[in-house]
């Protein structure tokens, strides 16, 4: 008996799956941009759109315009002003629109001259010590944003005119690294300059404060959202706890001091469970079969004959 319930269990799980596939709720894809979402002007960049491999139509589109291509990835050759904005892609399969990816913002770099980078009051830090890297342009500039190597997401920083300060408190080792910031105006929000030369920060420890702890994530000037990471569900090892106290030893003492008769019944009882749990399944596959053959003369591919692209945001 107890073998037969991770069988049951994926065979719900698989039915779920064929369930949700013909109402259309399909995974959310992924879009990306190869190497980079910030591009200098005339270089070349690759947008791909991650789902699942077996679907009829990918679609990546540009919001805002109505430009969009029936594939799961776009070549930009030669980045251009009017290829930077924000882009996202869904696909379609059977009748049905997975739901968008989350935005990409491909930023054109390069449009103006650089901004200078600076640290104060020196390059070198000791450990626990503040500095402040400052952004400035002899342009007037509203938006300024600084990039650690390595790092995903830029740092804001406090606007002043033609600067901002990046002030960082405290530093610790996981500070020390190269630095580069960007100047752009908040009416083009993806047009912007080219990098300032890079800065390369480093972190000296101090005689009297040696590093015993490793370094705390970066400090709160990361804007970055770092998405939490879904963690598979505990539901398979809920199952497995279940199967071992189902297992008795060789069947000899009956689990939790049951008597025999009472351990003869409960399993009486699983089987027939289990028995109806797997005619439910049988009747369920039977049926989505049956819909899907009734289905089949009727049904259009769907690459001869997109759906329209989907309303805009
Ligand atoms: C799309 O449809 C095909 C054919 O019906 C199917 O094999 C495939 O699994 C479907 N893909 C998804 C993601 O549902």
């Amino acid at each position: 008996m107890s073998p037969a319930l991770p069988t049951f269990f994926c065979l719900g799980l698989c039915v779920l799956q064929v369930i949700q596939a013909q109402r259309g709720s399909f995974p959310k894809p992924s879009l990306q941009a190869q190497p980079s979402s910030l591009v200098a002007l005339e270089q070349s960049v690759t947008l791909r759109c991650q789902g699942p491999r077996v679907v009829d139509l990918y679609r990546i589109e540009k919001l805002k315009t109505k430009e969009y291509n029936d594939q799961d990835f776009r070549l930009i050759p030669r980045m251009k002003i009017n290829d930077a904005g924000r882009y996202r892609c869904s696909y379609q399969n059977g009748s049905h629109w997975s739901p968008p990816s989350d935005h990409l913002e491909l930023i054109a770099t390069g449009i103006y001259s650089k901004p200078s980078l600076s640290a104060h009051p020196s390059s070198a830090v000791p450990l626990g010590r503040d500095v402040t890297l400052k952004c400035q342009t002899p342009k007037s500039f509203d938006q300024f944003v600084l990039y650690k190597e390595g790092d995903t997401g830029p740092y804001k920083g406090t606007k002043r005119w033609y600067g901002a300060d990046f002030p960082i408190t405290k530093v610790t080792a996981a500070h020390s690294g190269t630095y580069q910031c960007y100047s752009f105006s908040s009416s083009f929000p993806y047009l912007w300059s080219a990098p300032s030369n890079p800065l390369v920060l480093v972190v000296t420890a101090t005689p009297s404060q040696v590093p015993t702890e490793a370094p705390p994530p970066t400090t709160e000037l990361l804007e970055a959202s770092r998405r939490p990471s879904i963690l598979p569900t505990t539901k398979i090892s809920t199952t497995e706890k279940s199967m071992n106290i189902t297992v008795s030893p060789e069947g000899s003492s009956p689990p939790f001091g049951f008597s025999h008769q009472h351990y003869v019944k409960g399993n009486l009882v699983r089987i027939c469970l289990g028995a109806m749990i797997v005619m439910f399944l049988v009747g369920l596959l039977a049926e989505h079969w049956h819909s899907r053959k009734k289905c089949q003369p009727h049904r259009i591919r769907a690459v001869q004959r997109p759906l329209p692209p989907l309303p805009l945001a």
